[in-house]
């Protein structure tokens, strides 16, 4: 008789997004007339940029002729790709990145789900606290997180690093030292990010313990102040202890396309294994690489055309982030995030829950927000707001938000 993955039956709940959708479902099909706004779900509403359309649309002619034709990707992905990435990610901003340490992949989700794999069981996590839930949520499912305490909604083998507003959201090095640290800058779900001397003291820690950090800089793109690193590879000595997961989702609105990319350094060592090794065979293993189609698209992301569309892009959800942080500032909220992120992070009103306050939000302004105990015990009392929706819709909502003030 077969066996389940028992890990499985441990993860506490319904996926977060789940649960909201189910809340807005209910009240739309109740209230079939209200125009419901969502800026919750962190997926990009722009559509792709011209250049990548370019580029999706020639890549698509050479696969209908047998002369430019493409199957099978390289395992780690197309040098093209990974030479662009070197050079404008890494070599552009002085950090020494090679393109055989970049792995091009379809996404961060996997990757940051995925990493986890080529550690023993015996390590021990430590994440921020509220986090992207796919890091705890991964490593349930490997079995290294221990027992869940439904009351404290805390797993007995994770180290917790609450983020709060007391240090601007940035988590302070934990008491009990970690093996696996992930961190996550600019961050989801709080929108803070750290300055270059903050990661320095990161990466100095980690290399002290023996410890290595999973940097997910996702939304690295959004950063608008010159001390915030783009790449954990700015710091002195991250080659020998950082991973660094980055994707296409935000900067590019690849959401749909699917494209990411993690860098394992060929420095970063256990004794004489180097991760750089283990990682090549999961992939070639377990993965059949990224469409040519798309890193063709990925590649025209580079371009100059591409650049300076995309910046574009970027600037326009960033004047969202502008308005609703200025907006619910001057309706009253504590406000924080949206300067180097996409997302606000506000403390709720009248101490209500985050999920009051999201019920409160869908019931009286028919907006749709994130409750940001969804993303771990600190984030409770919390709110996350995304800069991702359409302008007009943006400033609808922060509007009604504003009239509405509890
Ligand atoms: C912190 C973080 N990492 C990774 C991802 C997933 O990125 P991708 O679309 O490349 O899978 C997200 C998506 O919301 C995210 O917030």
């Amino acid at each position: 008789m077969f066996k389940v993955n028992e890990n499985y039956l441990k993860l506490p709940g319904s996926y977060l997004f789940s649960t909201i959708g189910k809340k807005v479902n209910a009240y739309s099909a109740a209230h079939p007339d209200k125009k419901i706004i969502r800026l919750g779900i962190g997926d990009v509403t722009q559509p792709l940029a011209p250049a990548i359309i370019d580029a999706l649309h020639s890549a698509v002619e050479e696969m209908g002729k047998a002369e430019t034709f493409h199957g099978y990707a390289p395992d780690l992905g197309y040098e093209f790709l990974r030479n662009a990435i070197a050079e404008n990610d890494y070599k552009a901003r002085g950090c020494d990145i090679a393109a055989d340490e970049i792995f091009i992949s379809d996404g961060a989700k996997c990757d940051s789900g995925n990493i986890q794999e080529i550690f023993s069981l015996d390590n021990k996590i430590a994440v921020c606290d509220p986090v992207y839930p796919v890091y705890v949520d991964s490593n349930v499912m490997a079995g290294r997180t221990g027992t869940y305490d439904a009351q404290k909604e805390t797993w007995s083998d994770v180290i917790y690093m609450p983020c709060i507003a007391d240090h601007d959201f940035a988590p302070q090095l934990p008491e009990e030292t970690p093996d696996l640290i992930y961190l996550c800058f600019p961050n989801n779900p709080t929108g803070a990010a750290i300055t270059k001397a903050q990661l320095q003291e990161w990466v100095d820690y980690a290399n002290r313990v023996g410890a290595v950090i999973l940097y997910d800089a996702a939304y690295e793109a959004y950063i608008s102040e010159a001390d915030v690193p783009h790449s954990i590879y700015e710091c002195d000595g991250a080659r020998s202890c950082a991973i660094e997961l980055r994707s296409f989702s935000k900067n590019a609105g690849f959401t749909g396309v699917r494209l990411g990319f993690t860098v394992v350094p060929k420095d970063l060592k256990c004794g004489d294994v180097m991760l750089h090794s283990l990682w090549a065979r999961r992939h070639g293993t377990k993965y059949n690489g990224a469409p040519y189609i798309v890193q063709k698209a990925g590649e025209a992301v580079y371009s100059k055309e591409g650049r300076e569309q995309l910046k574009e892009q970027v600037a326009y959800y960033m004047k969202n982030a502008h308005y609703i942080y200025s907006g619910l500032k001057e309706a009253g909220y504590t406000v924080s995030g949206g300067v180097n992120a996409p997302y606000i992070w506000l403390k709720t009103p009248d101490h209500m829950t985050s999920w009051e306050f999201f019920d409160y939000l869908l019931e009286n302004v028919n907006v749709v927000g994130t409750p940001g105990s969804g993303f771990g015990p600190s984030g409770e009392g919390y709110f996350r707001l995304t800069a991702f929706g359409s302008y007009e819709n943006t400033v609808e909502a922060v509007d009604r938000i504003k009239a509405a003030k509890l």
